[in-house]
């Protein structure tokens, strides 16, 4: 590593053909998305038996229902007669499943339970060897988490110690207030990439000094088992970098020590005192503001973003307040093309993360549908608005003869673990469960 780049040492070097060849793709959709515990809806969105939600995840189409015994299944939404898609709605709710072509029937749990003209099959009745396919299925977080690998280790010995870190913040019970698709003309990884480093921070969004430190020497970073990862930003602060011309009680954090009763004219001098004033503000008055989950959060947990990236295709900037959701889905067929579902999570009080992070800021807290929109036409926020144009240009570059592959810095060794994972991947590597890794 001599040299700094940290991609020395890979199996395979960094270059464009990653995010532009469909035969680099079908080892991915066989490799990675097909044997990955994949996030997916939220249980809370199917409630009741029958209640259903189909997930598109690039080639698959993933049905998803609440059982009568409140448990959740997930089947490959595809009818077993000859193959026609069998639920075409996006959600709902359904006594049962009757496909559009020949209408056989399968119940809430799978089973076939009419065939038209059963007499006229050989054998009789095809229906008890005609279950929909199930797919692995688990919730964590609230949220719905499937697995087309039928011998996947389990959830949590896969995601190791988020399953752990998770548990502090109230992922259970959030109200989603942003909730953009984008369709994106770049590869699916290149959001991913984007959201592994901080490298870009000072570019993309020059904005962020205001209220984060976003120099690498300031910013931990932890790589975990199976391709996951965390870096810490510290927040409610002026960054080192902010010029000296530019007032350094910014309006962000003016705005956090104004909601959490400070006087920002207190600070004047010492901005930089604001975060650990905050985090101890924080402490006093959430017993009244009726935030309980601050008492399993640490004082830096009260202030700061900590971004995990979850293997292959979801991260997170997790705040004392909320949740940034940020899931990037392949495209059926076209490597160049994928879906960036960018959306945003409350847990109850509002800062100063949901102005910089979303489109609508503080004034647009209602509960959000899913909307879903072509690339530009709509703004995501100033933060995401810098990221998703970075995307999109540099998927032109992934095809230039003149592009050599990736010299990344240290601090962009999140970047390195992660396609090193996706090579481990279609290499054959599995995560193994929890107790086999301890005992070996
Ligand atoms: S394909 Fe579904 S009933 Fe024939
Ligand atoms: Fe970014």
């Amino acid at each position: 590593m001599q040299d700094g780049n940290v991609t020395q040492g890979m199996a395979r070097p960094l270059g464009g053909e990653r995010y532009t060849s469909r035969e680099f793709m079908e080892a991915e959709w066989e490799n990675v998305w097909t044997k990955t515990w994949l996030l997916t809806i939220r249980a809370d969105d199917i409630p009741e038996d029958g209640d259903f939600m189909v997930e598109e995840i690039g080639r698959e189409s993933i049905l998803i229902v609440r059982q009568k015994d409140g448990s959740i299944k997930a089947f490959y939404n595809v009818c077993q007669h000859r193959g026609n898609k069998l639920v075409h709605e996006p959600e709902g709710s359904m006594p049962s499943f009757t496909c559009a072509y020949h209408s056989w029937r399968f119940e809430i749990d799978g089973t076939c339970s009419y065939a038209q003209d059963p007499e006229d099959f050989a054998g009789g009745d095809p229906c008890p060897h005609a279950s929909l396919v199930e797919v692995e299925c688990d919730v964590f977080a609230g949220f719905v988490w499937i697995n087309m690998d039928p011998d996947c280790a389990p959830l949590k010995d896969s995601l190791g110690q988020i399953w752990d870190e998770w548990q502090a913040y109230p992922l259970e019970k959030m109200v989603r207030v942003q909730a953009m698709s984008v369709k994106m003309p770049c590869n699916w990884k290149l959001l991913m990439d984007n959201f592994h480093e901080t490298y870009h921070l000072p570019t993309a969004h020059p904005e962020g000094i205001e209220y984060a430190e976003d120099h690498y020497s300031q910013t931990p970073l932890t790589l975990f088992d199976n391709g996951h990862a965390l870096g810490q930003t510290h927040c409610c602060l002026p960054a080192d970098r902010l010029p000296e011309s530019k007032p350094r009680m910014t309006k962000p954090i003016e705005a956090d020590l104004k909601a959490w009763d400070l006087d920002p004219a207190d600070f004047l001098g010492r901005e930089k005192d604001a975060r650990k004033a905050v985090q101890a503000q924080k402490r006093k008055l959430a017993p009244e503001r009726g935030l309980s989950h601050y008492d399993r959060l640490s004082d830096d947990q009260l202030t700061d973003v900590f971004h995990y990236t979850v293997f292959p295709n979801f991260a997170t900037s997790l705040n004392a307040d909320g949740m940034l959701f940020l899931r990037s889905l392949p495209d059926r067929t076209d490597p160049e093309k994928c879906v960036f579902d960018c959306w945003y999570y409350l847990f109850g009080a509002s800062s100063s993360h949901i102005n910089l992070v979303t489109a609508g800021g503080e004034g647009a807290i209602t509960e959000a549908k899913r909307e879903v929109i072509e690339f530009g036409e709509k703004s995501l926020g100033v933060v995401l608005d810098g990221d998703a144009w970075v995307m999109a240009g540099q998927q032109e570059g992934m095809r230039s003869r003149g592009y050599r592959g990736a010299i990344l810095a240290r601090q962009e060794r999140r970047v390195a673990q992660y396609h090193d994972m996706i090579d481990r991947y279609i290499d054959g590597y599995r995560p193994a469960p929890r107790g086999a890794r301890e005992a070996a």
